[in-house]
């Protein structure tokens, strides 16, 4: 097919990007989107800081808009996120205790039970392992201790027993001691009957990233029955280089059953969060990079 959208379902996946909704008035930010793109996630607009800025309150407007619009063009929703370290209103960063523990669930509850039933994966939780594999001493870690991930999930299952519940770090990208940790806790928490069903692999990549064991990583995740999705997906660098790294992740989700698709974190070089880097498909005026033709020719040759 023509787009990275429509290639993917081909292959029965999404091709998403990472939006915010002040730029959907541009007309090439918008334009692209539509043509290009089958499924969506929010950069930040559905982050705890976002959605609850004081105790209780909760405001949707950012998210409702992307999700209305996602509706509206027949794409998917990833939700992103109910609960990391980063992006936490301030008055949830002095909680303790059992105080910090209901904030969190409460949170879960508001969140994942507005958008019940219109999102079809959920980040649950975000970046709780640090590279050597072990918890990040994050409040969460420190007021809660190790249950407060299983607790995390078990809120968001409640909340939205229909989508899809993800844990979701970066610096995932092979076998390695941190996806090593993350690989143990699914196992434990199949065995033990905590509600996990896929893992998100954020895939911020440079053009020299090692990639040997990148699909091996994915499947062993799949080959656990939980599906695997690429989150997040951005490479620095530019030219034949950063092409053959996207052709690669690209092909390694198409090679992994359970990889159920593909997320760019954004649209544009222009508004990316690495923007010196020009990690995107499409440059600052909208035009496809050699990338995004290496990325278009993987879909098309499966
Ligand atoms: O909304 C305010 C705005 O009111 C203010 O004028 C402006 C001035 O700095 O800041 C705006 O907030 C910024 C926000 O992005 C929206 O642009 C924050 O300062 C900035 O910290 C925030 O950065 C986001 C970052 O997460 C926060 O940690 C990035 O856009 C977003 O791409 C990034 O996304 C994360 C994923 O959620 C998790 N994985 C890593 C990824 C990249 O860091």
């Amino acid at each position: 097919a023509e787009t990275l959208g429509a290639s993917a379902a081909e292959n029965g996946r999404y091709f998403g990007a990472a939006i915010a909704p002040n730029f959907l008035g541009e007309e090439g930010y918008s334009s692209t989107l539509n043509a290009e793109f089958n499924s969506i996630v929010a950069e930040n607009a559905m982050k705890w800081d976002a959605t609850e800025p004081s105790p209780g309150q909760f405001t949707f407007t950012g998210g409702d808009q992307l999700v209305a619009l996602a509706q509206e063009q027949n794409m998917e929703v990833r939700g992103h996120t109910l609960v990391w370290h980063a992006q936490q209103p301030a008055w949830v960063q002095g909680l303790t205790g059992q105080a910090l523990h209901d904030a969190m669930t409460e949170h879960i509850a508001g969140v994942a039970g507005h958008y019940q039933g219109e999102i079809t994966s959920w980040d649950v939780v975000n970046e709780a392992f640090e590279w050597d594999g072990s918890r990040r001493q994050s409040n969460l870690q420190t007021q809660l201790g190790d249950g407060w991930i299983e607790d995390a999930f078990r809120a968001a299952d409640a909340a939205d027993p229909d989508a899809k519940l993800c844990y979701n770090d970066y610096g995932t990208d092979g076998v390695n001691a941190k996806s090593d940790a993350i690989y143990d806790m699914v196992v434990d928490f199949q065995a033990r009957g905590v509600p996990i069903d896929c893992v998100g692999f954020q895939t911020h990549l440079s053009s020299d990233s090692d990639l040997s064991s990148y699909q091996e990583n994915l499947q062993r995740f799949g080959d656990l029955g939980v599906d695997v999705e690429i989150t997040e997906l951005d490479v620095g660098g530019s030219g034949s280089a950063q092409a053959d790294v996207y052709r690669t992740v690209t092909e390694a989700c198409l090679n992994v059953d359970r990889c159920t698709g593909i997320t760019v974190w954004g649209i544009t070089d222009k508004y990316s969060w690495r923007g010196e880097e020009t990690p995107l498909l499409f440059d600052g005026n909208y035009q496809k990079k050699e990338a995004y033709e290496a990325v278009l020719d993987a879909l098309n040759a499966a």
